[in-house]
């Protein structure tokens, strides 16, 4: 294994470099380069690894003669043409393991925040306001939670929920659950989760079919208002309809870790003049926003690459 040789595109815990050069792998540091200057050493290269920083397109592709794989410190592939990738031999490596419970405790915290008032009451007190009958709670005991989409954190979200006594059902389309691990969870049609669910937690990729997936008709096809939480991707969703409803009262709250305004690398919001619904959402108290961070802690930092090093010195050792 000692002559492969890895090229890091995107800032990584540091223990990814320990774990790789300790099964032999070169790891180069590459995050400074520009993307057209890591075209042109890619040819030196077996792998690479890549957060989300560029789009890794046919014309990046075409340049890659000796790339075996493609390694995404993270969960999401929009950004990496997989398909084309695996036609040139690429394999593509990903590791939602690293960063689902993340995702499932940030999902939890952020519906806990709404259904306590916890923005507005930690606020009011700050500046000497006690107000207890409006800060009421509402409990998470006894609704329906209708999770779209049940891999990693799907899964994740649904286990951290298992003691709050919800109800949960789950659809995916690709997925059949495995009621051994998960007995806690109703797998089920898309028409029930239009029926029965309170609360709407979307755990799908961003792809051509779930691109703004939900949007007008996907609102109103639910017969009960609801919560809306999105860690997901921004544009899973179409900001425009969800102000809608949340005008309209169908949607009764929205918790948005994700905005479909995010530049593709996730580290800022793409435009400087944000349209009416980015207006509406920031300014609303039915809304609790973060900044793309549901994955991101301390501890998915480290998991990630550890999960990402292992399936790397795996498939080398093929
Ligand atoms: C992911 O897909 O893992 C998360 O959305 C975070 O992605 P990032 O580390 O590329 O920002």
């Amino acid at each position: 294994m000692a002559t492969h040789k890895v090229l890091l595109v995107d800032t990584i815990h540091p223990v990814f470099n320990h774990l790789i050069n300790q099964a032999g792998i070169q790891c180069d540091d590459g995050t400074h380069l520009s993307k057209e200057e890591i075209i042109e050493r890619i040819n030196e290269y077996d792998g690479i690894e890549i957060r989300s920083r560029f789009k890794i397109d046919k014309a990046f592709l075409d340049q890659c003669n000796r790339l075996k794989f493609i390694a995404r410190a993270g969960a999401g592939m929009e950004n990496i043409d997989v398909k084309l990738a695996y036609e040139k031999g690429i394999v593509c490596i990903n590791a939602p393991e690293g960063n689902r419970d993340a995702v499932g405790e940030h999902a939890i915290g952020m519906l806990l925040m709404f259904f306590n008032h916890l923005k507005r009451a930690d606020a009011e007190v700050r500046q000497g306001i006690w107000k207890r009958e409006e800060n009421r709670g509402t409990e998470l005991q006894g609704k329906t939670v209708g999770i779209i989409g049940f891999g990693n954190m799907g899964s994740a979200f649904a286990e951290k929920l298992k003691g709050f006594g919800v109800r949960i059902l789950a659809y995916d389309k690709y997925i059949t659950i495995d009621q051994t691990n998960f007995p806690y969870v109703t797998q089920t049609t898309l028409e029930t989760v239009f029926e029965q669910t309170d609360i709407l937690s979307l755990h799908i990729p961003l792809t051509a079919e779930t691109n703004y997936l939900v949007n007008d008709s996907f609102f109103q096809q639910f017969k009960k208002p609801i919560y809306v939480i999105n860690t997901a991707r921004g544009k899973v969703v179409d900001t425009n309809a969800l102000m809608n409803q949340l005008k309209a009262g169908s949607v009764i709250g929205a918790c948005l870790d994700v905005l479909e305004y995010e530049s593709i690398s996730f580290e800022q919001l793409a435009h400087a003049n944000m349209p009416e619904a980015f207006q509406y959402l920031v300014q609303s108290e039915k809304v609790i926003l973060s900044p793309h961070i549901g994955g991101w802690t301390h501890e998915s930092n480290e998991k990630i690459v550890r999960v990402l090093a292992e399936k790397i010195i795996q498939l080398l050792k093929k």
